[in-house]
């Protein structure tokens, strides 16, 4: 248990599957004294092309869980980053009960359609894909930030090492990400003088269900199996294995503390050294 978010009030979009990156974060500002709101679907619509997403039953699991270990309140609600409607609904639940948001977290995720290049990618996974990942950090970020206004607050959107080197067959995904990263820094520009600072994280390889998913439709592609990927994969990063959802709550933590107060419109990488720029 730390202080750093105490009295902080943080908002994780994706936050409601114990398995994912977005619980992770959730826990990690939770044991550092910050009330934090669970946001997720709150219905599982997984189908062939996804993992599984956030259910009711898990959010409130949660809710329980983050307020009898750590002490601080804990709400939930179900959202949907792709609905304009969703979204006006949350704002509207917030304001009602006077829930004030310090910290936002755009980490919500997924992918669809994939594997597929560019030339046989189904329009509407394509469009889908790109308005989960994109269009949602965009939705989300201008409904939240008048209730930011005044506060010193943070934004921290997950991105991907996708978004700044090409995958294969996952097109959509990447173009998605790189798209989060420009606006990022476009809100990073937009927003210092409001004292609002913005960052993003661009994981590499981190084991949650979403990568399970991946080394699964990898070993498809290159017919062998999850496990050899996965192999191969570690062969590509300095430091020989796939990141945990911790390491990357960790970042987030920085990003949203003072202790990072003279950074904005960064992307960060954590992978590993497997992306190493200048
Ligand atoms: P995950 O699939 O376990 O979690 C994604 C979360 O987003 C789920 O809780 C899901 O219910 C929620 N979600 C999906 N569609 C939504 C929608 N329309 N509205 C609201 N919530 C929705 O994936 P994971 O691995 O935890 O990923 C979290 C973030 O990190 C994603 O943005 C992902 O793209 C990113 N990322 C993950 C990497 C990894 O290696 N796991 C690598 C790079 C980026």
């Amino acid at each position: 248990m730390g202080t750093r978010l105490k009295g902080k009030s943080a908002l994780i979009t994706g936050s409601g599957k114990r398995s994912g990156i977005g619980y992770a974060i959730a826990k990690k500002m939770a044991g550092h004294g910050a009330n934090v709101i669970i946001t997720d679907l709150g219905e599982n619509i997984s189908d062939a092309d996804q993992v599984s997403t956030g259910s009711l039953s898990e959010m409130d699991d949660i809710v329980q869980e983050l307020s009898n270990d750590y002490g601080v309140t804990v709400n939930a609600f179900c959202v949907d980053v792709t609905s304009s409607e969703s979204i006006t609904n949350l704002v509207e639940d917030l304001k009602e009960r006077q829930i004030t948001v310090d910290i936002l977290v755009n980490n919500a995720g997924a992918s669809f359609g994939v594997p597929n290049a560019v030339h046989t990618y189904d329009e509407d996974k394509w469009m889908a894909t790109i308005d989960v990942n994109l269009h949602g950090v965009f939705r989300i970020s201008r409904a939240i930030l008048p209730l930011m206004f005044g506060k010193q607050g943070k934004i921290i959107n997950i991105a991907s090492r996708a978004g700044k080197v090409p995958p294969l067959f996952n097109g959509a995904y990447a173009v998605a990400k790189a798209g989060v990263i420009m606006l990022t820094k476009v809100m990073a520009k937009e927003l210092a003088g409001a004292g609002i600072r913005v960052n993003a994280i661009c994981p590499g390889q981190i084991m949650t269900e979403l990568e399970e998913w991946r080394f699964g439709l990898e070993a498809k592609v290159y017919e062998t199996t999850p496990e050899e990927r996965e192999k191969e994969m570690c062969k590509t990063i300095p430091l020989n294995r796939i990141g945990n959802k911790d390491e990357v709550a960790d970042l987030a933590l920085y990003l949203s503390s003072d202790e990072s107060s003279y950074i904005t419109g960064q992307a960060l990488n954590i992978c590993g050294g497997q992306l190493m720029e200048l």
